[in-house]
């Protein structure tokens, strides 16, 4: 990198960090931290049913559209943090190399919160109990579980809302995980992103299910956050999608609220597919979508077409998400035999 280039990013680096850091003490406030010797916390993954595509401000993590998630019941993120004389961070037991993307991400957004409680190091043991090779997002669950151990450490004693604003700055997704069962992410509007927080609907459907098609271990071409300005910037039709899905959104509400399976399956995947569309309008185009994942596509259907309500989603990967109901769970087995299920309002196995 040339030296322009490299002090442009220092820059645009620091410049992030002051906004984020600014919001972080506004949310903790005065509140006085009382550490404790460990904090703890497990947060579940999640699926994006209508997704959230495009930010409208960058350091903050605020969204153009909102969204809406099922949480993967027991997968996901447990975080345990203890405080220490440096940092150090275990994956799945494993010591990273702080040099490593992994423990760098961790480390700058733990940098926000040094501050509000003097300068200190952790210790930071996360486990991740969804099959990293499912190629399910663990940003997700990672950064609530991080928030979350944090707020039990230091016991400020957040609620779920200010959990959710803070989780939303490691990654906008994050800010649904600190959630189970349904969760929605209300964009906001205000520029302070004050109002731009996830809830939970107050919905269950124990019968719902997620089956996960690990098709291809192939590298993103381009991580969210580069391929979400991409499309902003350049996708002629991406000029549709806020509408579209805040239309999708009010659709799968009414869907959930009244257990209505196959409306809430089709806007699901036509939402995904949507969103797919933007990405590959954009330019140069973004294509996640590997061969293996064009061919499930077309089986989806074709076993829809033959009677099997099953439906699908995707995220920014090649990996494909199925959504069916109990009564189906047999025939979508043998028609997928490799499926990993999922029941995400179901007890731990
Ligand atoms: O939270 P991020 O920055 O990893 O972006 C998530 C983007 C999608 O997974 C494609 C959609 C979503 O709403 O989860």
């Amino acid at each position: 990198m040339k030296m322009y280039q490299f002090l442009k990013v220092r820059h645009h680096k620091e410049f992030m960090h002051d906004i984020q850091s600014l919001f972080v003490k506004n949310i903790i406030g005065n509140t006085q931290a009382r550490i404790k010797e460990r904090g703890t916390a497990f947060a579940p993954s999640n699926i994006a049913l209508c997704k959230y595509w495009g930010k409208r401000d960058a350091a903050l993590n605020l969204p153009i559209n909102s969204s809406l998630s099922i949480s993967l019941g027991h997968l996901g993120t447990r975080t345990e943090l203890r405080v220490c004389d440096e940092d150090v961070v275990y994956l799945n037991g494993q010591l990273q190399s702080l040099d490593a993307d992994f423990a760098q991400r961790i480390s700058v957004f733990l940098d926000l919160f040094r501050p509000a409680l003097g300068t200190v190091h952790f210790e930071v043991r996360t486990e991740n109990n969804i099959p990293t090779a499912a190629g399910l997002a663990s940003s997700a669950s990672g950064f609530a579980a991080l928030v979350m151990a944090l707020d039990d450490l230091a016991g400020w004693g957040l609620d779920k809302k200010e959990l959710s604003m803070l989780a939303r700055l490691g990654s906008g997704s994050a800010s649904r995980s600190v959630f189970d069962g349904f969760v929605q992410w209300h964009a906001g509007d205000k520029p302070d992103g004050t109002d731009s927080f996830a809830e939970k609907l107050p919905i269950e459907w124990p019968e719902f299910r997620i089956g996960i098609l690990e098709l291809s271990t192939a590298k993103k071409p381009i991580g969210s956050r580069d391929g979400m300005n991409r499309t902003v910037e350049t996708s002629e039709l991406y000029k549709s999608w806020p509408k579209q899905a805040a239309a999708n959104l009010e659709t799968l509400r009414t869907a959930i609220e009244n257990h209505d399976f196959p409306s809430l399956g089709e806007t699901a995947e036509c939402n995904a597919l949507s969103m797919h569309a933007t990405m590959m309008a954009a330019w140069p185009p973004l294509i996640y979508l590997q061969p293996e994942t064009i061919e499930q596509i077309h089986k989806v259907q074709r076993v829809r077409s033959e009677g099997l309500e099953v439906f699908l989603t995707m995220d920014a990967g090649p990996n494909i998400k199925l959504l069916f109901l109990e009564e189906n769970e047999t025939a979508v087995s043998a028609a997928f035999p490799d499926l990993k299920m999922i029941k995400p309002f179901g007890a731990e196995e």
